[in-house]
């Protein structure tokens, strides 16, 4: 780890890392009990997909949308966010984990363009203590977590409806569930390494799928229904509208299919981070 850790600050996760932070176990099973740290992640082996057979094949009668469909904006409420054209995703989602990704899948739209996440204004930005992780729950129903440190689980617990969490930024990934057999998570990932944090939403494991593939039904993410938000007011504070497919300020897709620009940011650890689920119910 001390070996790769040089790499990881040297590389700017703002503006070109193909990598980042997601852990890499939110690309298998949720009953799996490895799992890797973040720096591994980011720069070890496991950044290749295991090969788990041949890839599942989607149900004959699985949505995928044509790019004209525009019912993913109605859906989300977005019109402006624009899409990548189907040749230019199919140039680059081969180039994931060695080809193993698959696309198109179910009812998903094509990523949105190659370009740093802007600064929403949907939600007011969030109040942060400093070197500490904050996390509201403003959703109406509570909420399950689990708390890691690489392999290491730190915490099991759950947040009240309108309840809030401070805990100190040690760790790398909450595990968030609307169930507490935590079948489906959001995933708040982060790191600090020497006085900077890295962080980055993810909402790859709490999509629905069709067999067995990741499909465009968001449903079971936790706080999704009424908006997310992770960030900070000094440096980025992402935030997802509510049931927005908001794939420029939060991972969607395994890897983000190897776009360019992630939607990962980094910030001094004394900035501070939170995590808002239901962020447009914040009172
Ligand atoms: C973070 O901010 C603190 C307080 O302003 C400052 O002392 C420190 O040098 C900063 N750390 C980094 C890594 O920039």
């Amino acid at each position: 780890m001390l070996l790769l850790l040089p790499l990881l600050l040297s590389v700017s996760l703002v503006t070109a890392a193909p990598r980042h932070l997601r852990l890499r176990d939110s690309a298998k099973s949720h009953t799996a009990t490895t799992t890797t740290t973040i720096l591994d992640t980011v720069y070890g082996a496991a950044d290749i997909l295991q090969p788990t057979g041949a890839p599942p094949s989607i149900e004959n009668d699985a949505k995928i949308l044509p790019e004209s469909d525009k019912s993913y904006s109605k859906k989300s409420g977005d019109t402006t966010l624009q899409r990548m054209s189907s040749s230019d995703v199919s140039a680059i989602y081969k180039t994931c984990w060695n080809g193993q990704l698959q696309w198109p899948l179910p009812g998903m739209p094509n990523p949105c363009l190659d370009v740093v996440a802007a600064q929403l204004n949907i939600f007011p930005l969030p109040i942060t203590k400093p070197d500490t992780l904050t996390v509201h729950n403003y959703c109406s129903y509570n909420i399950y977590f689990n708390h890691f440190q690489g392999a290491n689980m730190l915490e099991s617990g759950n947040i009240a409806a309108g309840a809030k969490i401070d805990r100190p930024l040690f760790g790398s990934v909450l595990k968030v569930s609307k169930t507490p057999d935590m079948a489906k998570d959001v995933l708040v990932e982060y790191a600090v390494a020497d006085g900077r944090l890295y962080y980055d939403l993810s909402l790859i494991t709490c999509l629905g799928r069709t067999n067995g593939v990741e499909n465009g039904d968001t449903s079971a993410c936790a706080g999704h229904e009424a908006g997310l938000q992770l960030g900070n007011s000094k440096s980025k504070s992402f935030q997802c509208a509510a049931g927005a497919w908001c794939d420029d300020q939060a991972y969607l897709y395994q890897e983000n299919l190897c776009k360019k620009q992630n939607p990962v940011w980094s910030c001094n650890q004394s900035d501070g981070l939170t995590m808002e689920f239901c962020a447009s119910q914040r009172r």
